[in-house]
């Protein structure tokens, strides 16, 4: 009894039981092997290689050397938001009034502040399959139930208006999460994929939330923001990608007017600001846009490197890869465990990829899914041991 009482007074909550990322076993792993002197070629974690664009390293250097460093207003600071909203003129040609950006602490807590200002505990919230794990388990924790919609190739894996329809028939949603160019797939909606999913949705009264974090790293056609078609939805961004600021932890939300003030008493209370020199970097990152090009012309350049070389080496089936810096290959001819696989081409050949498990419970046994934002020369190796080591069986 007494030892009951004692466990009871440690014990994690349920809702803290969310899955790990498997990726992690992965990047251990590849760290041991470089422990041992080998060199291992990373194409598993969905980062830049490249640091922040100097500007934003400027604007930092300066504001350390010259104040306190203290709080911001909650929503953010006022000439950033200003920014952020120019930059919805410039890219999108869109008018979006500074007043309804939200500074976040990556786009990570956009998805906790999104998720609080719009969802009750029980409600229901649609996301694809595969897709970045972290929705299901923000959700999960938060007391939603996420809803799996599993996607396939026909629809460049992007959940539909008529599978939100059929869904929403079987038991209510009240909401559902879109990404696009999205992780892992590298695929991205197009135009009147996203228009015909934002009015479907809308129509049934659920509401949308768009991961925008991978605009700017668009290939095939131009990424277009669901602020497009609609002031009700949530838009979620980030300067983790494009802006080459992962660690930085700073991203933004667009939020509709009624949410704005919820958002803002929900972050003072959670966070009080987001981190100050973040903030400051970030709006000077603006100014790097032409180093920032240049770094997007080099995943252009492993793109093809991968599309076209992949094949040679042996992996032949993959998706398109749109957008992001992502490529999702099925692997089915080699092997039934990505996970499996993803260890083997590890160990044997010393590249690191993600298995699909991580992004898809069920068919991602079949795929593993290669990031290609590192140097173009890895890209070419990788290919060449990939290859040699599917040669060798
Ligand atoms: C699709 C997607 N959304 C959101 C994030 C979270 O990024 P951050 O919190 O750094 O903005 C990631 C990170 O990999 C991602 O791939």
């Amino acid at each position: 009894m007494m030892l009951d009482a004692a466990r009871r007074l440690v014990a994690p909550s349920a809702r803290s039981e969310v899955p790990p990322f498997m990726v992690m076993d992965v990047m251990a792993a590849a760290a041991r092997i470089e422990a041992a002197g080998g060199r291992v070629i990373h194409l598993e974690v969905g980062q830049p290689a490249a640091g922040a664009p100097a500007p934003a390293i400027a604007a930092a250097r300066a504001a350390l050397g010259s104040g306190a460093l203290g709080y911001t207003e909650t929503l953010g600071i006022a000439s950033l938001r200003a920014r952020i909203a120019r930059h919805y003129a410039e890219r999108y040609r869109l008018d979006v009034a500074p007043d309804r950006i939200i500074v976040t602490t990556g786009s990570s807590a956009g998805f906790i502040l999104a998720f609080l200002s719009m969802f009750e505990p029980g409600d229901r919230v649609a996301v694809a399959i595969p897709g970045y794990p972290p929705y299901r388990h923000i959700l999960t924790a938060l007391g939603c139930e996420p809803v799996p919609i599993e996607t396939g190739a026909d629809t460049r894996h992007a959940v539909t208006g008529d599978m939100i329809r059929s869904a929403h028939a079987r038991k209510p949603l009240a909401g559902v999460l879109i990404a696009s160019p999205a992780n892992p797939t590298g695929t991205m909606m197009t135009p009147q994929a996203l228009a015909e999913l934002i009015e479907a949705a809308e129509a049934e009264g659920i509401r949308v939330i768009s991961d925008e974090i991978y605009h700017g790293l668009d290939y095939a056609v131009p990424a277009e923001t669901a602020l497009r078609h609609s002031d009700r939805v949530t838009v979620i961004n980030s300067f983790s990608k494009y802006y080459c600021m992962t660690g930085w932890r700073i991203g933004w939300m667009v939020a509709p007017e009624p949410l704005v003030r919820p958002i803002d008493r929900l972050q003072g209370n959670l966070a009080i600001s987001v981190p100050t020199l973040s903030q400051i970097a970030a709006e000077a990152a603006f100014e790097g846009r032409e180093a920032l090009e240049a770094i997007k012309r080099g995943y252009q350049d492993n793109r093809r490197i991968l599309t076209e070389g992949l094949p040679r080496a042996g992996l032949d089936n993959f998706l398109p890869a749109d957008g992001a810096f992502y490529l999702y290959a099925d692997i089915s001819r080699f092997s039934d465990d990505s996970f499996n696989f993803a260890k083997r081409l590890l160990q044997e050949a010393h590249v690191a990829a993600t298995p699909g498990v991580d992004f898809d419970p069920v068919n991602g046994k079949r795929f593993i899914r290669l990031c290609y934002a590192g140097s173009t020369a890895d890209m070419a190796e990788a290919v060449e041991r990939i290859g040699g080591w599917l040669a060798r069986g």
